[in-house]
């Protein structure tokens, strides 16, 4: 039954102790982290790059599944096997961005709306062809005074649903990405109300639109004071915050939540999950996945130079050891030190 599927390959995504990479940077995107290292971000590069991570032995032990870019899907390594087929050999699910990106929303200044619904259907049964089994879409919201206003939390749900019931549809798992932007001088209860807002509207047009959300999962931000707010709230207080929107808004038939890390410190997004999993047990996984505190430490040790191929991958390992320790609620801060000193 092809619901079966979508719900098999849902749970294996969350599986207890392992989360997801997102390794789908759009060019865009890489390029920003490239420069951040000095290496330009050349099709060779870039595979390179993504190479070093899908080629990390042990990192399956904690990884779940990779998000990929619509160029990694259709790559292949430097011995010639297809990045996603390399991936699926090690039991790791490859999964694909879909989204065109945020785009000015018309007539609502400051705000934007994820395109990219148009020829999905299409896109969709290809990237399944190439060995994609979930996929997702991303929309951003940025909180001000003012924002994000009605118009574009239902626009951006809207669009959300219609990408999930597509995905559903040809037999992939939608992974659902609003994300509630944690730039600003904002409280941690201003975030818990804009992100309560965001989901109800989610929610209700995944609900209207037929999406089964037992074949879904959830990506969203944590509920964190803005980067800029003079207080920040430490991993205690943003997971009782976060875990009590999460109860009040999202479906306990909902598989999994699966954080982004949206410019969390690698070690603070560690801690933040730990603080929820170690809570006790939810409705719902409580999992990551992670592009920047995943991969910020492996970036800066390869530098773009063959020769640190290696460094860079113990570098992942690590992080994904970390946030599989925070799956479970066992990891401590001085695990970061023990490992350092291995
Ligand atoms: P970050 O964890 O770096 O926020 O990236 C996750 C992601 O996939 C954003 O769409």
């Amino acid at each position: 039954m092809a619901e079966n599927q979508l719900y098999r390959t849902a749970q294996a995504l969350v599986v207890p102790g392992k989360g997801i990479l997102a390794a789908d940077e759009s060019d865009g995107t890489i390029k920003k982290r490239f420069d951040s290292i000095g290496v330009e971000s050349t099709e060779d590069n870039r595979r390179a790059y993504r190479e070093l991570l899908f080629t990390t032995k042990g990192a399956d032990e904690f990884i779940s599944g990779v998000i990929l870019f619509d160029e990694t899907i259709r790559q292949t390594s430097s011995l010639g096997t297809r990045f996603a087929e390399l991936l699926a050999s090690n039991g790791i699910v490859p999964g694909i961005k879909v989204d065109k990106g945020a785009k000015p929303l018309a007539h609502a200044q400051g705000e934007t709306v994820t395109e990219g619904l148009d020829g999905l259907r299409q896109r969709l049964e290809e990237y399944r062809g190439l060995g994609a089994r979930f996929a997702k879409w991303r929309a951003t919201y940025s909180v001000t005074e003012e924002q994000p206003s009605d118009y574009c939390v239902w626009t951006n749900a809207h669009a959300l649903a219609r990408y999930a019931a597509l995905c559903q549809e040809v037999g992939l798992v939608p992974i659902v990405e609003p994300e509630v932007l944690m730039d600003g001088p904002h409280t941690i209860e201003r975030s818990y109300h804009v992100t309560a807002r965001v989901l109800n509207a989610v929610y209700t047009e995944l609900f209207d639109q037929r999406v089964d959300v037992a074949g879904t999962l959830l990506k969203p931000n944590m509920v964190l004071s803005g980067y800029n707010a003079p207080d920040r709230a430490g991993p205690d207080e943003v997971a009782e915050w976060t875990v009590r929107c999460f109860l009040r808004h999202v479906p306990a038939g909902v598989p999994g939540i699966v954080f982004l890390s949206g410019g969390q410190a690698d070690e603070e997004a560690t801690a933040n999950l730990n603080a929820m999993n170690a809570r006790g047990s939810h409705p719902w996984q409580l999992s990551f996945s992670y592009g920047r505190a995943l991969q910020a430490p492996a970036l800066k040790a390869w530098g773009g130079k063959a020769e640190n191929v290696e460094a860079g991958q113990r570098a992942y390992y690590h992080r994904a050891k970390m946030n599989g320790a925070a799956r479970t609620g066992m990891y401590a801060p001085e695990m970061e030190r023990e490992a350092a000193t291995a």
